[in-house]
Order: structure tokens, then C-alpha cells, then sequence
């Protein structure tokens, strides 16, 4: 009853105060795995910039395979981490060149992303798992944010955001307790796909603006009377209070 509780909120919140950002707008799979992969170690102001500059140059999987590699770094530079843009044009010839093989299909219906459009990527995230350069993270995102299938995500901000919330003992730098974490991040999830698009939207965004690493704004949070860590503190201001 408390999981529904703490979704059907997140959500509600969600849809009032979410950031116009671009990415969000598309479900073309090519477009949004450049979009997390960028937001990876890299700040969304910065992202902003070079996303619809890479796009615009490289508009597709097979546009991006068909270039040089140096032209691909040289639209990455400035944003650092370069495995992360070479991974990026090796799994694209991987998939152009030899289409599910790449992900160890021996042959597979093409994918279809949630604007109905056909999708040279796989639609599930234990597929796109096994792409150069992709991890667990990035797979759930791209299951999730372009073919609006009900898979789970966590990177570092949805693990602190659910740590707090549900199990605040939980450290999320010890794998035992990640994988947790993971398990937490889908008893949460709503019932169908599209919800889930929002849900894991929700759960980034309150990372990035409420539930921050610096400070939690347990004031503005909407899931504060389901958290376990908003518990906590509203009982140290208690008893800090009852003793003044
Ligand atoms: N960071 C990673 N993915 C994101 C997304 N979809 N929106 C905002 N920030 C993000």
C-alpha cells in the first residue's frame, strides 16, 4: 500500500514540476541512448548543448556507423569520459553491421519504439544489456524511455532517492545492497509501460531537484509522508524541540 502511495505521488508531482528537457519529448531509441549516455558523469546544462549538436550531425544509428571515429570524438569534446562516445559508435556498427546478432539474437522481429516507429535497437533491457558500452543503467532507460516497457532503473540518484525513502540503512556503494535496490526500484513500478515512462522520469527528477546529495528538501518532496529518512528527521526536530 505504501509502494502505491509512494508512485501515485512521485507521479502527480512529476507531471507539475518536471523540467522541459528535449529528450523527453522523443522516443526514437538512437536519440535517447546518446541522451543517457551523455547524462552520464555529465550535467544536464552541459548535455543541452552537445545532444542536438550530435543529433543534428549524426541523426541515426546508421548515419553515426557510417562515420569516421574521429568525427564522432570530435563532437564529444568537451563532454569527457571519450569510452563512453567510442562504446557509442562501436555498438553502432555492431547492430548496422550484423542487426540482432549483435545482441545475440540469431534472428529477431524489429523492435517497434513507443511512437510506432521501427527501431534498429531491442525494445527489452536484458538485450540492450548486451551492447558495447551498456550497462544496467542504460539498458532500463532505454526499455523504458523509448519503448515504454515496464523496466526498473537505478544510477546513483534513484539509488539515494530510494534508499532514503524506503531503507535508509541501505549503502548504495556496497553491491549486496545495490542489488536491493534494484529489487526495491521494481516493486515500486506501476502496472503498465506508459506510467512506468513517467515513474522513472519522476524518480530522476526528484534526484536531481528535491532529493539531492547536497540536501534533502524534505519541505518540497512529495513522498515525504511515505520516507523513512523525512521520518527521521521530522522525529530529530521533535525530539530537538521537546527538549528545548
Ligand atoms: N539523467 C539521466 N537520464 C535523465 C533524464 N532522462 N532526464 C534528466 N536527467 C537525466
Amino acid at each position: 500500500a505504501e509502494l502505491r502511495a509512494f508512485g501515485t505521488k512521485l507521479r502527480a508531482w512529476y507531471r507539475r514540476n518536471a523540467r522541459d528537457l528535449p529528450w523527453r519529448k522523443t522516443r526514437d531509441p538512437y536519440a535517447i541512448l546518446v541522451s543517457e549516455l551523455m547524462l552520464q558523469q555529465t550535467q544536464v546544462s552541459r548535455v543541452l548543448e552537445y545532444w542536438q549538436r550530435f543529433l543534428r550531425r549524426f541523426p541515426t544509428l546508421q548515419q553515426l556507423a557510417k562515420a569516421d571515429e574521429r568525427h564522432v570524438l570530435e563532437q564529444w569534446q568537451g563532454l569527457g569520459y571519450y569510452a563512453r562516445a567510442r562504446n557509442l559508435h562501436k555498438l553502432s556498427r555492431a547492430v548496422v553491421r550484423e542487426g540482432a546478432a549483435a545482441w545475440g539474437d540469431a534472428d529477431a522481429a524489429t523492435a517497434v519504439a513507443a511512437d510506432g516507429r521501427p527501431s534498429p535497437l531491442p525494445a527489452e533491457a536484458e538485450k540492450l544489456r548486451r551492447l558495447p558500452g551498456i550497462g544496467a543503467y542504460t539498458a532500463g532507460a532505454v526499455s523504458t524511455f523509448a519503448f515504454e516497457r515496464r523496466a526498473a532503473l537505478v544510477d546513483t540518484n534513484v539509488a539515494r532517492v530510494l534508499a532514503r525513502v524506503f531503507a535508509p540503512k541501505l549503502n548504495p556503494k556496497r553491491p549486496r545492497d545495490l542489488t536491493l535496490l534494484w529489487q526495491i526500484s521494481e516493486a515500486t513500478l506501476p502496472r503498465t509501460g506508459k506510467a512506468t515512462w513517467t515513474h522513472n522520469q519522476a524518480l530522476m527528477e526528484l534526484g536531481a531537484l528535491v532529493c539531492t546529495a547536497r540536501v534533502k528538501r524534505c519541505g518540497a518532496c512529495p513522498v515525504t509522508s511515505v520516507c523513512r529518512s523525512a521520518e527521521t528527521a521530522r522525529a530529530d526536530a521533535d525530539s530537538r524541540g521537546r527538549a528545548r
